[in-house]
């Protein structure tokens, strides 16, 4: 295409026509793969630039010009909207944006996630999905290699909220398999039980199922944030005694604030004793287990029924990708199908054990295998190794400049990545024995945040816990943040707290 033809492109109306056409659409493409490129990976990713452009809500609606026309508009027109868009949204891959389980980008993955798109699969048959099927195949069989499981299934879910509600679901149907006819109604009340610190999602899992979030007992935890096992066993007990029908205990490995792991061998010797399902909620902590260094935090998951663990958090890849493992073969196709005639015909002229689809909730999926295989066949199982070591030195190393840096205070020993702690005000370090220092301390975390937001310096994530009050919570999934990187999170702190 010349030139001149391209620019014409551009100034052309976007038109009605959806199907691609080369005169039309390729330097359109080009155009958004260059802002992509440009803006949001390297422009995203570059330490002098801002992990957020911030403005209110209210300026923000102006600028974006969001609103929905009878007339399309022109290809120039919509790059320009295009480009607001990434100029106003966080960049989530910037080495300084620490605030969530998720962060980074993975170049590869993001091609993966690119070919994905471009390919729009759905993973239902392998009719329609060939490749992906036997993708998915081969990862969850590395996967499971990882947890020691000598048999397994599992399938890929679109978060781990739904690869934690996989696990009730079967762990509800492998002790009571006439709730799939039948319903819930006269199966009594099921309880099911994790730690005070667990995700949510357990609790919405069971508000979903008809068992009821107050069915979830909270098991409290140790010093360190992991469930303690007698507690367990006298929850367990008491909810026999009220009537209770216990059918699983959920062990979280990485909690959401703490990253505490559960002591996974004393809660299967009491799910082993009391006939319960063993689920392992490794949604973060989970990609520990690529490393020879610190797999020793999920000693035991070979012992779960069944186990959630998601690629975008540890293993950074790009969202949404979360896997769902289980030792029992055959139960989620069992628990889950519907047999639909019209997809999951019989009669197909291949072997339709590669009709994978049945088994999941969902009818059409998106193909989040391509994304981590991508990086994994790029980087190998070494490259991923490297990656969670790193994470780990960086997490270590931080714990000890801060041990070390006056004003910072940790909330315990991390045993994951993440790190909790507290900035004191040099105005406050001669106020600790004041009956209101935990107000004021309260009030640091939240002024440092906003500061740090609108001069798009950084961002970190606070939260109270408990009679905690508020503390910072780094979390570590960038492997590209390095010594200096963890200096400069401790200097900005300072700097945008010392004057509290
Ligand atoms: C321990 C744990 N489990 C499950 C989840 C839910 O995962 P997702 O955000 O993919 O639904 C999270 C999210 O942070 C988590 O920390």
């Amino acid at each position: 295409m010349s030139n001149e033809n391209e620019s014409n492109s551009l100034g052309r109306m976007c038109g009605w026509e959806s199907g691609p056409d080369p005169s039309l659409h390729s330097h359109f493409l080009s155009q958004c793969l260059q802002l992509l490129i440009e803006k949001a990976v390297f422009g995203g990713t570059d330490r002098s630039t801002k992990v957020v452009d911030w403005v209110d809500p209210e300026d923000l609606k102006e600028k974006l010009d969001l609103a929905l026309e009878d007339k399309g508009v022109t290809q120039a027109d919509l790059l320009r909207r295009l480009n607001d868009v990434v100029k106003y949204s966080v960049k989530t891959g910037h080495p300084y944006f620490i605030n969530q389980l998720f962060s980074s980008i993975d170049v590869y993955g993001l091609a993966g996630q690119w070919v994905t798109d471009a390919l729009n699969p759905s993973v239902y048959t392998y009719e329609v999905a060939p490749v992906f099927t036997l993708m998915e195949i081969e990862v969850l069989k590395v996967m499971a290699k990882f947890v020691g499981y000598d048999q397994h299934d599992g399938l890929f879910s679109p978060g781990g909220s739904m690869s934690n509600m996989y696990g009730m679901l079967l762990a509800r149907y492998y002790r009571f398999p006439q709730v799939k006819k039948r319903g819930v109604s006269g199966l009594g009340r099921l309880v099911a039980f994790s730690s005070i610190d667990a995700h949510y999602s357990i609790a919405k899992a069971a508000m979903t199922m008809g068992l009821g979030a107050d069915n979830v007992v909270l098991v409290n935890v140790d010093d360190e944030g992991r469930m303690d096992v007698n507690h367990l066993k006298k929850c367990i007990a008491k909810s026999r005694q009220e009537g209770g029908i216990p059918f699983m205990v959920s062990a979280t490995e990485g909690t959401t604030v703490l990253g505490a792991y559960d002591p996974i061998m004393a809660i299967a010797d009491v799910c082993q004793a009391e006939g319960l399902w063993l689920h392992c909620d490794a949604a973060w902590g989970g990609g520990a287990l690529i490393s020879n260094k610190h797999k020793h935090k999920l000693t035991g998951i070979h012992r779960a029924d069944s186990i959630t663990w998601n690629p975008h958090k540890m293993l950074a890849s790009p969202q949404q990708c979360s896997v769902f493992l289980t030792k029992h073969t055959g139960l989620l196709k069992d628990c889950n199908s519907a047999s639909a005639s019209y997809l999951f015909q019989k009669d197909k002229f291949y072997d339709t054990v590669y009709d994978t689809g049945d088994k999941h909730l969902q009818c059409g999926r998106r193909a989040d295998v391509l994304k981590f295989w991508t990086m994994w066949k790029a980087k190998g199982t070494e490259g991923l190794e490297k990656h969670i070591d790193q994470l780990f030195d960086m997490a270590h190393l931080f714990t000890e400049t801060i041990r070390k840096r006056e004003g910072f205070r940790l909330l315990m020993e991390p045993q994951c990545t993440n790190v909790c702690f507290w900035y004191e005000p040099p105005s406050l370090r001669s106020e600790r024995s004041n009956p209101k220092y935990n107000m004021l301390l309260n009030a640091v975390a939240p002024k440092i945040k906003e500061r740090m937001v609108k001069s798009g310096s950084m961002m970190v994530t606070y939260q109270p816990l408990r009679s905690n009050p508020n503390f910072f919570r780094l979390v570590l999934q960038n492997s590209a943040v390095n010594k200096d990187d963890i200096k400069y999170f401790v200097d900005q702190i300072e700097e945008l707290g010392k004057d509290l």
